[in-house]
């Protein structure tokens, strides 16, 4: 079963930010899996492990087009991203140091986030590529 997957509407119209979008979404419906069907352990450690460290790298890349692309909203996107991943990394120290667990509650938090975030922020920034002649 899938729910957190990606779908067309989810397109920002670049490639290379498209297939980073859907590689994170499959790695949370992976991870979404591996939960409903009470998956524990070190596959569901490794799987989260990889979410993060997927995540902080896809951040990396999409704010260096950013910057080289003198996209406008840089530092707002930036601050966004920094907001999100404090968050995430402390659920995810919580979680290695047995404070926290995976539940449906973090899984709708990292969901709905990169969702809201995707279909505002940067379909933004997909927009101001694509009005323009910059190539990323
Ligand atoms: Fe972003």
């Amino acid at each position: 079963m899938s729910i957190f997957e990606w779908n067309d509407r989810y397109s920002i119209g670049l490639q290379q930010v498209d297939e980073h979008h859907q590689h994170l979404f499959s790695l949370l419906n992976k991870l979404y899996n591996d939960f409903i069907n009470k998956i524990r352990g070190d596959n569901i450690t490794s799987l989260f492990d990889e979410l993060v460290d997927y995540a902080t790298y896809h951040f990396s890349a999409e704010e260096y087009w950013m910057q080289e692309s003198f996209f406008p909203h840089f530092e707002k996107h930036k601050e966004e991203h920094a907001l999100f991943i404090r968050r995430v990394v402390e659920m995810h120290k919580d979680y290695h140091e047995g404070r926290r667990q995976i539940s449906l509650e973090l899984l709708t938090f990292l969901n709905d986030w990169l969702s809201a975030h995707i279909l505002q922020s940067d379909a933004e920034f997909g927009r101001f590529i694509n009005a323009g002649n910059f190539r990323i």
